[in-house]
């Protein structure tokens, strides 16, 4: 339950090139069993590096690289509980509130999503910072403007209250202009040996039989935040593409697949395609050409195998007739 929740709010995230991402999940629920009141998570480029919840009540590391935090902020982690526990009780008080306005029965989940982006080449920081009630927006920050926005009425009184006041407006600004990118300028300086690691994928084209679509597909890539599509001419193609998801491998890489239908594709047109694999943090793409000469068929492999076995009975054959000799 706590990764489905996570990988949901998850699905918001893109990051690309060098930029870095800081980002908090926070998810007060009531009435769902066996799952904490309050979950916090903290994610830098997408790995996870913090968690706290209302079970436990303490923050904790997630990568072996946030322990390096305490050398140069001994407090940090018993902080950041300190935080955390105020931060769980004000969302225990915001269900409740939020819980009246709707006034709707059950399962309820309230979640807040904020953080900051950082592009590291031409220094440019956003940020986010929005409130969920049950999966819709219930009020979201404007940074530009630095005012609230309410999408759904129930969240008018709040919006209100938050543009009125002074103080929130000033630690607002200050949070994510100056603390959150601080923060995560630190966390990558940390984590960087493996927050900037990659490593490129093989690409091959496979197909079943001559008819079947061709399939574009890269393996053993890290980290996750890939890209893959079909072009013509250099142009991205919606139409006659299936895109597969992005799977996990056992040695802890990646994969993913792009199928193209050729029904439609005259021959001589085949090498007006190609298939592009991007890999954020790395600037060169893997750009596979469609050409009937690299594609891998399954039946291919099926006559490989046919000549193999044919051969390892000629050989027994062989070395029978021999040993009657
Ligand atoms: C809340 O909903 C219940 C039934 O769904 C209704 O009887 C009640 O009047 C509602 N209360 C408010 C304040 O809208
Ligand atoms: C490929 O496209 C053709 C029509 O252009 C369609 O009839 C066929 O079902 C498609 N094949 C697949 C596997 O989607």
């Amino acid at each position: 339950m706590d990764t489905l929740i996570f990988l949901l709010l998850l699905g918001i995230n893109g990051a690309t090139g060098v930029s870095h991402s800081l980002k908090y999940f926070y998810t007060a629920s009531s009435g769902v069993p066996d799952f904490p009141e309050f979950v916090a998570v903290g994610v830098v480029d997408d790995v996870q590096i913090i968690h706290y919840d209302s079970d436990t009540m303490r923050a904790e590391p997630k990568q072996d690289w946030m322990n390096k935090v305490t050398a140069d902020d001994p407090h940090y982690w018993e902080r950041n509980t300190n935080g955390l526990i105020d931060a769980q009780q004000t969302f225990k008080a915001n269900i409740e509130i939020v819980k009246k306005r709707f006034n709707r029965t059950g399962v309820h989940v309230f979640q807040n999503m904020y953080g900051c982006e950082w592009d590291d080449e031409t220094g440019e920081i956003s940020g986010l910072n929005q409130f969920g009630y049950d999966g819709e927006d219930f009020i979201i920050f404007d940074l530009k403007t630095e005012t609230w926005i309410a999408p759904k009425q129930q969240g008018f009184i709040t919006k209100q209250k938050l543009d009125r006041s002074k103080v929130v407006a000033e630690q607002t600004h200050h949070y994510f202009t100056q603390t959150c990118p601080d923060w995560l300028k630190t966390y990558v300086n940390y984590g960087k040996t493996s927050l900037l690691t990659t490593v490129p994928p093989s690409v091959s084209l496979l197909q079943k039989s001559p008819s079947s679509p061709v399939s574009c597909h890269a393996t053993g890539f890290y980290p996750d935040r890939a890209t893959m599509l079909w072009r013509k001419d250099g142009e991205k193609l919606h139409e006659d593409v299936d895109h597969g998801e992005i799977l996990l491998n056992h040695d802890g890489t990646f994969q993913v697949r792009v199928d193209l239908n050729i029904s439609s594709v005259k021959p001589e047109d085949w090498r007006r395609y190609d298939c592009v694999f991007q890999l954020s943090g790395v600037q060169v793409d893997i750009i596979t050409k469609l050409d009937k000469a690299v594609i891998k068929t399954t039946e291919q492999k099926l006559s490989d195998m046919f000549i193999l076995s044919f051969l390892i009975a000629a050989w027994l054959v062989l070395s029978l007739l021999s040993s009657l000799d």
